[in-house]
């Protein structure tokens, strides 16, 4: 204290000009700072994200300083799981930080977290209400709405479903998916929701299409341009699959709503997108290790694998693994036809309280011809190095609630027909080629 004291006092009053452009060739919060926050924290920390606190104004970021450098130094802020290391790493819905920016928030913090000036700061953003569709912004209105029917959270207990079936009266005519968003209510529902699919179905016709899925950090999927999902037109069922999670309030009469957007009428895709598709690595319902193969130890480990062997060629354009709270990892790699191995994806900090998904960018999307096994890796850590393990001394078993286990992933498929592959196939080798040319 006495030597901060007597330092500024001399500076003070020996050179004060110097005191400032020392001091300003550091990170301030309005040059540098603010920027950062508006890219990758304010969509859930702004007054009604999902975020416990705002980050928008100096004054509100000020008391927060010391968390923000230790979740952003540790990367647990913005959650992104993903292996930097190894993988493809060019995702659409990167909001992750840069070693570069980690390192200016950590400097800012170590520095004070002086404020700077104001003028600096960038125009704010004016974030949409978090009562409205997500989408909005960039789609308008959906063009369809599905609600579930009311349901009563409790406020304390374990995990809760709610699985209603809706009876449709239908869309009057063929339509393809664009687009779909899952909006829980708010603002208790967005607490509460922790994921949960949505499908319609016309059973007479075996029929079913996924309309949309959500997880906690994940509400909507764009297709990729030039690919579609079928609604057929007709009565039909809507059925909803929601998990619920209390929060130690009651959630009265929560409904969920699903928002489709789709392409304008007439539209005929190129291609046909099954959307994101289950793979399931515990097996529940295929022939590989069967559900109650899914045992860990207390104080113990568990690794699954499964493979899937695509009978067609296939672009991947997402992938979102699924555990629970034991879920420590999961990766998906490719073995081709002629034997060599691609690790596609890892995510190697899995965190159950978050399901993001991964989209690639479109030149990355990986490019399977068949033949080609897509191999998964699920690890699980039941040991008191896992922050998140409610009970290390338990047995863990397969299951539906938060504490039993499972695993599965959601990768976004879209099968292609053979010459369509090749030429996609073509095109990007040819990129390849022109960038290594340069
Ligand atoms: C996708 C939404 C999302 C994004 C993006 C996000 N956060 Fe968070 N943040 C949350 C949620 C939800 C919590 C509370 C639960 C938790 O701690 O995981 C949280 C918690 C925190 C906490 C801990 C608060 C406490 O109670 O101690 C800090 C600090 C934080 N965020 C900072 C940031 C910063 C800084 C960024 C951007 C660099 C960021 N967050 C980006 C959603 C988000």
């Amino acid at each position: 204290m006495k030597r901060v004291s007597v330092l500024v006092a001399a500076v003070a009053v020996a050179v004060p000009v110097l005191a400032s452009p020392a001091l300003a060739s550091g990170p301030t919060f309005s040059a540098d700072v603010a920027p950062i926050f508006q890219r990758a924290c304010q969509r859930c920390h702004q007054e009604t994200g999902i975020g416990p606190m705002s980050l928008v104004t100096y004054d509100e970021v000020r008391p927060w300083v010391r968390q923000i450098r230790d979740r952003v130094e540790r990367r647990i802020m913005p959650p992104w799981h993903i292996d930097r290391t190894v993988g493809i790493q060019a995702f659409k819905n990167d909001f992750s930080l840069t070693d570069a920016e980690i390192d200016t928030v950590v400097r800012w913090v170590d520095a004070g977290a002086p404020e700077g000036n104001p003028a600096d700061l960038p125009p704010p953003i004016d974030w949409p209400p978090a009562s409205d569709w997500e989408l909005d912004s960039m789609l308008g209105q959906p063009d369809l709405v599905v609600s579930s029917t009311p349901y009563t959270v409790t406020a304390n207990g374990q995990d809760q479903w709610w699985n209603p079936t809706i009876e449709f009266e239908g869309i009057p005519e063929a339509r393809w998916i664009k687009a779909a968003e899952f909006k829980p209510s708010y603002p208790l529902g967005v607490r509460v929701v922790h994921h949960g699919h949505v499908r319609l179905q016309q059973p007479e016709d075996d029929f079913v299409v996924r309309l949309a899925g959500m997880g906690v950090g994940k509400r909507w999927e764009v297709l990729p341009e030039g690919v579609g999902k079928l609604v057929q037109p007709g009565p039909a069922q809507v059925r909803f699959s929601l998990h619920y999670f209390p929060v130690g309030e009651t959630v009265e009469d929560d409904v969920v709503e699903v928002g489709v957007w789709f392409h304008p009428r007439g539209y005929q895709p190129e291609r046909v997108t099954e959307g994101e598709v289950r793979l399931l690595i515990d097996g529940t319902f295929t022939s590989g290790p069967r559900a109650r193969d899914l045992i860990i130890p207390p104080h113990g480990y568990l690794t699954l694998e499964h493979a899937y062997v695509m009978d067609r060629p296939v672009m991947l354009h997402s992938y979102r693994p699924h555990m629970h709270m034991r879920g420590s990892g999961m990766s998906m790699e490719a073995i081709y036809p002629d034997g060599t191995r691609e690790l596609l994806s890892s995510v190697n900090r899995y965190d159950h309280n978050w399901q993001i998904q991964y989209i690639y960018e479109d030149h990355v999307q990986p490019l399977l011809p068949k033949g080609t096994v897509l191999m998964f890796h699920s690890h699980y850590d039941n040991t008191v190095n896992n922050p998140i393990n409610p009970d290390p001394d338990q047995w863990v078993l397969f299951g539906a609630r938060g504490v039993d286990e499972m695993s599965h992933a959601w990768v976004g498929m879209t099968y292609l027909e053979e010459e369509d592959f090749a030429h996609l196939a073509a095109e990007r080798e040819a990129a390849a080629a022109s960038d290594n040319g340069r």
